[in-house]
């Protein structure tokens, strides 16, 4: 666990969690930069709630519904299951491999991969496969930031991400719930979108291991599936990869999964979400699912000439 001075129970919610930073100040920036000098060796972190730009007016849930609700089928198929089974997941040192159609290939220390980079804040609605979303205030990299670094050449039109694979720490590899390596693949342009986040923490603090540590992806116009955990693996390509749900259930799960409530699952709608925790268990707070998960400024021109019905 990570030692600072705030105890999980203080940071239940975000205004809680803003007042505290505002009223110690510094003191946290300090705590909080020797906490991620270990993942990051950054000291930048002092500055990384001054992007604004992410996530106005959206309230985010609280700590522990973030961490307590979770899908992350390594770790058991229930939501308190990654919570549970997660605990001695081992995540340092943590070594990401980089392959395929780029300058720099090889296998790199995590810290040594976002060294030096100012990690920021950004709150993102997750809106799940599954018909239920909650807002969490991410602290990461754009996934531009870090790619750019390898040198990606002509020929990488998508990206690869893989999930480590590790039967003994990963208890739910054992079970045949899905094909285990755990995939993920975006357009080389998704990827450098600007809103394409690779996040290392959440709540000013270092990622848990359910939500995906050390370091996982977060694409916030896409279902939750695709923000893929604790990434052992990039790949670019010149093919398109196929990623887990899609090879598991291709007439459900497409490669785009762009959040689109025009276009149901087949087997239910995707209309509407329901907001994790608000409202009673038979009469859960809704909300109408936005088109890009309400980012279609930002990612609408990605797919300009693409039937969004087909390619789902
Ligand atoms: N990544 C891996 N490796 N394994 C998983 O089972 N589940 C996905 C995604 N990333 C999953 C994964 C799904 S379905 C969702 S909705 C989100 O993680 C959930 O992220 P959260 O638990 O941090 O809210």
């Amino acid at each position: 666990m990570i030692k600072n001075n705030i105890k999980e129970s203080e940071v239940t919610d975000y205004k809680h969690y803003l007042n505290r930073r505002a009223f110690i100040g510094g003191g946290l920036a300090i705590t909080a930069g020797v906490m991620f000098s270990k993942i990051t060796n950054a000291t930048t972190i002092n500055n990384y709630l001054k992007n604004k730009n992410y996530g106005k007016g959206l309230e985010p849930h609280s700590y522990e519904e973030i961490t307590g609700y979770n899908n992350f089928y390594e770790f058991g198929t229930g939501k308190r299951d990654p919570e549970k089974n997660a605990k001695n997941f081992k995540t340092k040192p943590w070594n990401v491999t980089v392959a395929g159609e780029c300058k720099k290939t090889g296998t790199f220390l995590l810290e040594d991969i976002i060294k030096n980079q100012q990690l920021e804040e950004r709150i993102y609605r997750l809106r799940c496969v599954e018909a239920w979303s909650m807002v969490i205030p991410w602290l990461g990299v754009s996934v531009a930031s870090v790619l750019k670094k390898f040198e990606p050449n002509s020929k990488a039109k998508y990206v690869k991400f893989t999930t480590l694979l590790d039967k003994e720490q990963m208890p739910g590899q054992k079970r045949p719930i899905l094909d285990w390596l755990y995939v993920e693949g975006l357009t080389i342009k998704e990827a450098m979108n600007p809103l394409s986040f690779f996040a290392v923490g959440l709540y000013g603090k270092e990622l848990p291991n359910q939500n995906g540590a050390p370091i996982r992806l977060v694409v916030p116009w896409k279902y939750g599936f695709k923000s893929i955990k604790s990434i052992v693996k990039i790949e670019f390509s010149e093919t398109r990869p196929i990623n887990s749900w899609q090879q598991q259930a291709p007439n459900e799960y497409g490669f785009y999964a762009n959040v689109n409530p025009k276009v149901d699952h087949p087997r239910w709608s995707q209309k509407r979400e329901r907001i994790i925790g608000r409202g009673g268990f038979f009469s859960p707070e809704k909300r109408d699912t936005e088109l890009f998960n309400g980012y279609q400024a930002q990612v609408a021109h990605l797919y300009k000439n693409l039937d969004l019905a087909k390619n789902f």
